[in-house]
Protein backbone atom coordinates (compact mmCIF):
# COMPACT_ATOMS: atom_id res chain seq x y z
CA UNK A 1 0.00 0.00 0.00
CA UNK A 2 1.23 3.41 -0.70
CA UNK A 3 2.52 5.31 2.10
CA UNK A 4 4.95 8.13 3.01
CA UNK A 5 7.84 8.62 4.59
CA UNK A 6 10.28 11.35 6.11
CA UNK A 7 13.93 10.67 5.04
CA UNK A 8 16.56 13.12 5.98
CA UNK A 9 20.30 13.63 4.77
CA UNK A 10 22.39 14.34 8.04
CA UNK A 11 25.06 16.73 8.01
CA UNK A 12 28.07 14.52 7.17
CA UNK A 13 25.73 13.28 4.73
CA UNK A 14 25.49 16.69 2.72
CA UNK A 15 28.96 17.29 3.95
CA UNK A 16 30.28 13.90 1.86
CA UNK A 17 28.34 15.09 -1.25
CA UNK A 18 25.94 12.19 -0.32
CA UNK A 19 22.25 13.79 -1.10
CA UNK A 20 22.50 12.66 -4.93
CA UNK A 21 23.96 9.40 -3.90
CA UNK A 22 20.93 9.01 -1.39
CA UNK A 23 18.39 9.90 -3.98
CA UNK A 24 19.71 8.29 -6.50
CA UNK A 25 19.07 5.08 -4.40
CA UNK A 26 15.31 6.16 -3.64
CA UNK A 27 14.22 6.93 -6.84
CA UNK A 28 16.29 3.83 -8.72
CA UNK A 29 14.41 1.78 -6.04
CA UNK A 30 10.91 2.76 -7.22
CA UNK A 31 9.81 5.27 -5.14
CA UNK A 32 8.40 8.76 -5.72
CA UNK A 33 9.95 12.09 -4.06
CA UNK A 34 7.05 14.27 -2.65
CA UNK A 35 8.44 16.99 -0.99
CA UNK A 36 12.13 18.40 -0.45
CA UNK A 37 14.39 21.33 1.30
CA UNK A 38 17.76 22.33 2.60
CA UNK A 39 18.53 24.02 6.38
CA UNK A 40 20.64 24.60 9.42
CA UNK A 41 18.03 22.94 11.86
CA UNK A 42 17.87 25.18 14.55
CA UNK A 43 18.33 23.53 18.68
CA UNK A 44 14.91 23.99 19.20
CA UNK A 45 14.03 22.11 15.96
CA UNK A 46 16.48 19.22 16.63
CA UNK A 47 14.86 18.41 20.19
CA UNK A 48 11.52 18.19 19.19
CA UNK A 49 12.70 15.98 16.52
CA UNK A 50 14.58 13.76 18.76
CA UNK A 51 12.59 14.56 21.92
CA UNK A 52 12.20 10.44 22.47
CA UNK A 53 15.74 10.28 23.06
CA UNK A 54 15.86 13.10 25.24
CA UNK A 55 17.08 11.07 28.40
CA UNK A 56 19.88 9.32 26.81
CA UNK A 57 23.38 10.24 27.44
CA UNK A 58 24.41 11.53 23.75
CA UNK A 59 21.07 13.50 23.66
CA UNK A 60 23.52 16.33 23.69
CA UNK A 61 26.16 15.22 20.86
CA UNK A 62 22.99 14.34 18.62
CA UNK A 63 21.75 17.91 18.67
CA UNK A 64 25.13 19.92 18.17
CA UNK A 65 25.43 17.13 15.12
CA UNK A 66 22.75 17.27 13.57
CA UNK A 67 22.42 21.36 13.93
CA UNK A 68 26.15 21.26 12.73
CA UNK A 69 25.37 22.00 8.90
CA UNK A 70 22.99 22.20 6.12
CA UNK A 71 20.53 18.96 6.29
CA UNK A 72 17.85 17.77 3.77
CA UNK A 73 14.62 17.08 4.00
CA UNK A 74 12.47 14.80 2.31
CA UNK A 75 9.53 12.86 2.07
CA UNK A 76 9.13 9.48 -0.38
CA UNK A 77 6.04 7.75 -1.19
CA UNK A 78 5.47 4.40 -2.37
CA UNK A 79 4.35 0.67 -1.33
CA UNK A 80 5.73 -0.41 2.00
CA UNK A 81 7.83 3.19 1.94
CA UNK A 82 8.64 3.24 5.75
CA UNK A 83 9.95 -0.36 5.93
CA UNK A 84 11.31 -0.06 2.85
CA UNK A 85 13.47 2.90 3.50
CA UNK A 86 14.29 1.58 6.67
CA UNK A 87 15.79 -1.42 4.95
CA UNK A 88 17.88 0.77 2.57
CA UNK A 89 19.24 2.66 5.09
CA UNK A 90 20.30 -0.52 6.92
CA UNK A 91 21.38 -0.27 10.90
CA UNK A 92 22.00 2.54 12.94
CA UNK A 93 25.64 1.87 13.21
CA UNK A 94 26.95 1.79 10.22
CA UNK A 95 29.95 -0.76 11.76
CA UNK A 96 26.74 -3.00 11.92
CA UNK A 97 24.79 -2.32 8.65
CA UNK A 98 24.68 -4.72 5.85
CA UNK A 99 26.33 -4.42 3.17
CA UNK A 100 24.26 -2.83 0.05
CA UNK A 101 22.43 -0.50 2.58
CA UNK A 102 23.46 3.02 2.49
CA UNK A 103 25.30 3.21 5.99
CA UNK A 104 26.83 -0.63 5.58
CA UNK A 105 28.27 0.87 2.13
CA UNK A 106 29.11 4.53 3.07
CA UNK A 107 29.40 4.87 6.47
CA UNK A 108 31.71 3.97 9.44
CA UNK A 109 30.03 5.36 12.49
CA UNK A 110 26.88 5.44 15.11
CA UNK A 111 26.37 9.51 15.14
CA UNK A 112 27.53 10.08 11.72
CA UNK A 113 25.50 7.99 9.94
CA UNK A 114 24.48 9.77 6.78
CA UNK A 115 20.37 9.27 6.55
CA UNK A 116 17.23 9.18 9.46
CA UNK A 117 14.10 7.73 8.35
CA UNK A 118 10.83 7.66 10.03
CA UNK A 119 10.21 4.06 12.16
CA UNK A 120 6.61 3.38 11.48
CA UNK A 121 4.00 5.45 9.65
CA UNK A 122 2.93 7.09 12.80
CA UNK A 123 6.35 8.41 13.30
CA UNK A 124 6.55 9.59 9.17
CA UNK A 125 3.39 11.44 9.80
CA UNK A 126 4.64 13.22 12.91
CA UNK A 127 8.02 14.18 10.97
CA UNK A 128 6.51 15.14 8.00
CA UNK A 129 4.59 18.06 9.96
CA UNK A 130 7.37 19.46 11.62
CA UNK A 131 9.16 19.94 8.50
CA UNK A 132 6.91 20.26 5.90
CA UNK A 133 3.38 22.45 5.79
CA UNK A 134 0.17 20.50 3.52
CA UNK A 135 1.14 22.89 0.39
CA UNK A 136 5.32 21.64 0.37
CA UNK A 137 4.41 18.17 -0.52
CA UNK A 138 2.69 17.24 -3.46
CA UNK A 139 0.20 14.96 -5.19
CA UNK A 140 1.10 13.75 -8.75
CA UNK A 141 1.46 11.14 -10.81
CA UNK A 142 5.08 9.39 -12.56
CA UNK A 143 5.07 8.17 -15.78
CA UNK A 144 5.88 4.75 -14.87
CA UNK A 145 3.65 4.26 -11.47
CA UNK A 146 1.46 1.33 -13.14
CA UNK A 147 4.77 -1.14 -13.12
CA UNK A 148 4.98 -0.43 -9.27
CA UNK A 149 1.83 -1.78 -8.10
P1 LIG B 1 18.68 8.25 13.81
O1 LIG B 1 18.06 7.18 12.98
O2 LIG B 1 18.69 9.63 13.25
O3 LIG B 1 17.93 8.29 15.23
C1 LIG B 1 18.57 8.70 16.42
C2 LIG B 1 20.03 8.91 16.23
O4 LIG B 1 20.78 8.93 17.43
C3 LIG B 1 20.59 7.74 15.45
O5 LIG B 1 20.18 7.82 14.13
C4 LIG B 1 22.08 7.90 15.71
O6 LIG B 1 22.67 8.83 14.80
C5 LIG B 1 22.09 8.49 17.11
N1 LIG B 1 22.46 7.49 18.10
C6 LIG B 1 21.77 6.41 18.47
N2 LIG B 1 22.42 5.73 19.43
C7 LIG B 1 23.57 6.41 19.67
C8 LIG B 1 24.64 6.22 20.53
N3 LIG B 1 24.70 5.17 21.37
N4 LIG B 1 25.65 7.11 20.51
C9 LIG B 1 25.60 8.18 19.67
N5 LIG B 1 24.57 8.41 18.81
C10 LIG B 1 23.57 7.54 18.82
Amino acid sequence: MAERTFVMAKPDGVGRRLVGELIQRFEAKGLKLVALKLQIMTAELAKTHYEEHADKPFFGELVDFITSGPTVQMVWEGNGAVDTVRKMNGATNCLNADVGTIRGDLGLSMQNNIVHASDSVDTAKREIALYFNETEVWDYTMPDEHWLV
